[in-house]
């Protein structure tokens, strides 16, 4: 399909081409010296010691819970308005995702007071989710934490670059996950990182990434090692050359990229509000300096969301939605009946929500084309 406006693009120019043309012409490919690079400038960015590159976010999930030591009748708190990579990434480890609900239909984030109703014995760790770069009520959910002696882990997929009170997202847990899928405000195709401020718990993860060994193919290339030990049961979740190179381009530009969608955002508020009213657009509150990675917003009660998605793309406008509720995945809404808890604002958000196009390469008259498309979308 050929989008006049589609839902996420590439900030990606020659520099993103010659960075790989260079790993490319270096003869190695797999993880190694430009991965360590691309790791220090992120640990740098984020004021972290410690960031470890892997494949993708579902796989940084997946290790932080297994780190943590998440195990069978091990229960994790985490909201059901998000992508299912969070949920299914606690199922990997044997423990129980629980879903609590948000906040309210303006701050989509997971409510700390549901957090609250739902700590019982089982409970080991609290897996939030910085909805559209917008960030959880970290304050109120780490003394929670505090009190009940739980993890805090941060899937911080859509978060990168946020701040909150001077800090970035990511770092308010004991591990925080990226994704640098092809939507996110940085991408390398795929890939994804944890970062941690623990020096075991890197060491660990460093070690689990790539099949519980001791050493690199990288080590043995460079003649640091000639052997090695298989000390954990491992995963292969090495990030890889190209991607790391793509993802120190990416970095660079992520700070001038953000402040676009900022600018684009605030411009969509402005003509949302003028022209279509009815359209609530959340986070209207900034408790935070959002990377603003979606454009979420909520289209007024009983308005046919199939047919609204339809007429948007017969003006050409990509939509999405963000995000059907997780508990009601056919794999998860038996135990989620079982349990019992409500989520009465994660329903009606979920059955509301529509997601419009955002990127930083985005123009103002796409914008301004955008919101005329959503006026004439909804008669
Ligand atoms: C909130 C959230 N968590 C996890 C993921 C999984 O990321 P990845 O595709 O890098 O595995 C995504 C990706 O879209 C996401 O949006």
């Amino acid at each position: 399909m050929n989008w006049r406006v589609p839902l996420a693009d590439l900030n990606f120019d020659a520099e993103e081409e010659l960075a790989v043309f260079e790993v490319l012409r270096s003869r190695w490919l797999s993880m190694g010296e430009v991965t360590k690079n691309f790791e220090r400038e992120f640990s740098d960015f984020m004021g972290v010691k410690h960031s470890i590159a892997v494949t993708n976010a579902t796989a940084a999930l997946h290790l932080a819970g297994v780190v943590i030591g998440l195990g069978v009748g091990d229960e994790v708190i985490l909201p059901s308005l998000t992508f299912v990579a969070t949920a299914n990434a606690v199922r990997y480890t044997g423990a129980t995702p629980v879903f609590a609900d948000i906040e309210s239909f303006d701050r989509l984030n997971i409510s700390p007071a549901s957090i609250e109703s739902l700590v019982n014995d089982k409970t080991r760790a609290i897996m939030v989710m910085h909805y559209a770069g917008f960030a959880c009520d970290m304050p109120a959910i780490n003394e929670i934490a505090h009190r009940h002696n739980l993890v805090v882990l941060e899937d911080s997929a859509h978060a990168i670059g946020s701040i909150l009170n001077g800090r970035k997202l990511g770092t308010f847990g004991r591990i925080g996950c990226f994704s640098f899928f092809s939507n996110k405000n940085m991408t390398t195709g795929e890939g994804g990182m944890l970062v941690t401020d623990d020096d075991e718990l890197a060491e660990r993860l460093r070690i689990l990434r790539s099949h519980g060994m001791t050493s690199l193919s990288w080590d043995r290339h460079k003649g640091h090692a000639s052997t090695y030990d298989v000390i954990d049961l491992g995963f292969n979740y090495r990030i890889d050359e190209i991607r790391s190179a793509l993802g120190r381009v990416q970095l660079k530009k992520l700070p001038a990229a953000n402040e676009r969608r900022q600018e684009l955002t605030t411009l969509y508020r402005e003509l949302l509000f003028e022209l279509v009213p009815e359209i609530q657009m959340p986070f209207s509150e900034s408790r935070e300096v959002s990377c603003y990675h979606i454009l979420p917003v909520l289209l007024p009660e009983n308005t046919n969301r199939s047919t609204f998605m339809e007429n948007m793309k017969a003006q050409g406008v990509q939509t999405s939605m963000h995000y059907p509720a997780v508990h009601h995945f056919h794999i998860y809404e038996n135990e989620w009946k079982n349990r019992g808890n409500d989520l009465p604002v994660t329903e009606a958000v979920s059955a509301r929500q529509v997601t419009l196009p955002l990127y930083s390469t985005m123009k103002e008259e796409q914008v301004e084309w955008v919101v005329k498309a959503v006026k004439q979308a909804l008669v």
